[in-house]
């Protein structure tokens, strides 16, 4: 059995054992993002849950001689269940995508549900674990799960995240298009939250921070819809699934690294954050220092351009509605 004492125990010099669950195992995202939490050495068991298909998905990676245990689940025989016991981090990507000309909004009728009922179960099986939410929309899904562990008694604030990292790539690369560099050494922070107009990359903090006017708002505009570049592409047959995979695996990663005591693990997230909780916005991504136990610390947005702080000030209008749909969704039920 895994146990969070034992592991806490040992010396923070040494990788621990920690136990990953991904419900949505099955679909677009959660086959790549599996394979890649395969080959992290931190974890040592995978658990993989669907509606279908998650047994299929886990006797195949478990050909990959990587030291962990796969195994996967369906809702028979406590499927669910069996997933969550035990597990420190909870990857959920359950749930539906975009088609061409929907917006994330438009996903919220079916995976709010979804996402809520997945809440419930991890706040009764894993009521401990450290939970990543990359069902869309993430504005609204993740105070959908706020709204869950706090009726159920298990809210934690440093402990749920939305997964925003797929912005964070797509700014490092169009960035480096742009100015013709090597991604790699392209570092943007995105803040606010993750659609459209809610996604700001604060370009002025980059070495870049100079570009023409034009090139600039094409950029963020570029940033700001990249999702749609994919489901446009995928003509109908879904929305970014491998890229989002290698966010979700480095995100995944990330908080592994926090939880095994590395220092100054920096990622941008959406958090139940204070920045602007004073207007009604409890929930807005930042860069944060994740820890032993989750976010240990909630970056504030350091020195932005007056255009950043217009682009944040639409975030927020939008943002707002967003986050009191999820909230209310489970409070008015
Ligand atoms: P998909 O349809 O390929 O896969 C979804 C999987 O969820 C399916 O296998 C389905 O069986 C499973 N599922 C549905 N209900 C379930 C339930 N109650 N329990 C367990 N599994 C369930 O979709 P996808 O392309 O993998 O996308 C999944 C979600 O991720 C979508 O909502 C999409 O919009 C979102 N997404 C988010 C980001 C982000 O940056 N956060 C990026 C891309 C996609
Ligand atoms: C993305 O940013 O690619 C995802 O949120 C999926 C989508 O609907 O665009």
């Amino acid at each position: 059995m895994f146990s969070r004492i034992a592991k806490r125990s040992f010396s923070s010099s040494a990788a621990q054992n920690y136990k990953v669950s991904v419900l949505g195992a099955g679909g677009g995202i959660g086959q790549p993002l599996s394979l890649l939490l395969k080959l992290n050495h931190r974890v040592t068991k995978l658990a993989l849950y669907d509606l279908k298909g998650a047994p299929g998905v886990a006797a195949d990676i478990s050909h990959i001689p990587t030291d962990s245990k796969v195994e996967g689940f369906t809702p028979e025989n406590d499927g669910l269940k069996n997933a969550l016991t035990g597990t420190d981090v909870v990857l959920i990507p359950a749930g539906v995508p975009r088609k061409p000309g929907m917006t994330r909004d438009d996903l919220f009728n079916i995976n709010a549900s979804i996402v809520r009922d997945l809440a419930s179960a991890v706040a009764e099986h894993a009521p401990n674990a450290n939970v990543l939410v990359i069902s869309n929309p993430v504005n609204s899904t993740v105070p959908i799960v706020r709204e869950v562990f706090k009726q159920k008694n298990v809210y934690n604030k440093n402990r749920l995240f939305g997964v925003t990292t797929l912005d964070v790539l797509r700014a490092s690369r169009f960035l480096s298009e742009v100015v013709g560099t090597n991604p790699a050494n392209e570092r943007v922070s995105v803040v606010g939250g993750h659609s459209g107009i809610t996604i700001v990359p604060l370009l002025s903090q980059t070495t870049h921070k100079d570009l023409k006017e034009d090139v600039r708002d094409a950029l963020i505009h570029r940033i700001q819809f990249g999702g749609d570049e994919v489901v446009k592409a995928k003509d109908g047959a879904g929305s970014a699934t491998l890229s989002m995979a290698q966010a979700g695996a480095r995100f995944a990663g990330a908080v592994l690294k926090g939880l095994d005591g590395e220092k100054d693990i920096i990622e941008p997230t959406f958090v139940e954050n204070p920045i602007f909780q004073n207007e009604g916005i409890d929930f807005f991504a930042t860069e944060v220092t994740l820890g032993p136990e989750g976010v240990s610390k909630i970056h504030g947005l350091g020195e932005i351009s007056s255009h950043e702080e217009e682009l944040i000030s639409k975030a927020k209008e939008a943002l707002v509605k967003n986050i009191a749909k999820g909230q209310t969704f489970v409070t008015e039920k």
